[in-house]
């Protein structure tokens, strides 16, 4: 599908706590790091901010990992997985992160995709949240009650 990426920060508004731990990792400033140069050639871009030419959206964005958004990201399509995911959601995995995180990247070290993972959560504080909303209220004690 071609230009169907909204852009991160459209996820933001439903999204904020994930939005927020991805603006802190460094995947949101992978563009920032190649010089003015380097930002113009796709070899480069390739990894550091694969859907800047085809969707004008720049670094390692949401919809990169995630797929375009054009027709999953409204809400009642957001709440049914199933749908979500024939309308271009993805769930990415080691295989997506390898994509980018292999022998042709600088890094030294071997990708080791549990810690790597954890250290681009940004989605336990929503989990969390979602949890507690979805937390039956638990009954009043019945000394509180009693006291009224
Ligand atoms: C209009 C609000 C809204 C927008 C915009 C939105 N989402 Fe969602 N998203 C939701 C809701 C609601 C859920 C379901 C959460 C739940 O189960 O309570 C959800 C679920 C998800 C899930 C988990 C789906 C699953 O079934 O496991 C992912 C991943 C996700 N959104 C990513 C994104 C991305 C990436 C964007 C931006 C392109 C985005 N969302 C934009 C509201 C939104
Ligand atoms: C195959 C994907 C890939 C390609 C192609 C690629 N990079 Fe990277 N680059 C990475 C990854 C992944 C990292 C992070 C590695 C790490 O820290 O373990 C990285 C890190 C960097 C860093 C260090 C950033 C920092 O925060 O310190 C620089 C600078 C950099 N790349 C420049 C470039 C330049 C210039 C090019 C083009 C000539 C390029 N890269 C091409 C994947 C790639
Ligand atoms: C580098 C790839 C990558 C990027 C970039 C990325 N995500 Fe994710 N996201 C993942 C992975 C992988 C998971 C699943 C983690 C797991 O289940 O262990 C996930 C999980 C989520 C979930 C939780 C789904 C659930 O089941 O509860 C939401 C919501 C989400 N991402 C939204 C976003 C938003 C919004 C952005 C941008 C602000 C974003 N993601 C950027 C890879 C990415
Ligand atoms: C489209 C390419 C791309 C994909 C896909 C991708 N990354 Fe990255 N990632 C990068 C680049 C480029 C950097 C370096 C950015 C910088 O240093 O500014 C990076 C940096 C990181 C870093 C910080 C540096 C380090 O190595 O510790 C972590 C952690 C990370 N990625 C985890 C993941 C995980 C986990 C996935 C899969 C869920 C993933 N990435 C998928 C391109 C990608």
């Amino acid at each position: 599908m071609a230009h169907d990426f909204l852009g991160s920060e459209s996820c933001q508004a439903c999204h904020p706590d994930a939005y927020a731990a991805w603006q802190t990792s460094a995947h949101a400033r992978s563009r920032e790091v190649l010089s003015p140069q380097q930002q113009k050639d796709v070899r480069c871009l390739s990894c550091h901010s694969p859907n800047q030419t085809d969707q004008k959206v720049s670094h390692v964005a949401c919809e990169s990992c995630h797929g375009g958004g054009q027709y999953y990201s409204a809400r009642f399509v957001m709440k049914d997985s199933e749908l979500a995911r024939l309308v271009g959601l993805v769930d990415p995995g080691e295989k997506s992160c390898r994509g980018c995180h292999d022998g042709a990247s600088p890094s030294l070290k071997p990708f080791d995709f549990t810690a790597k993972l954890k250290a681009i959560d940004h989605w336990s504080v929503e989990r969390a949240k979602r949890k507690a909303a979805a937390a039956v209220v638990p009954p009043l004690k019945p000394e509180a009650s009693a006291s009224r």
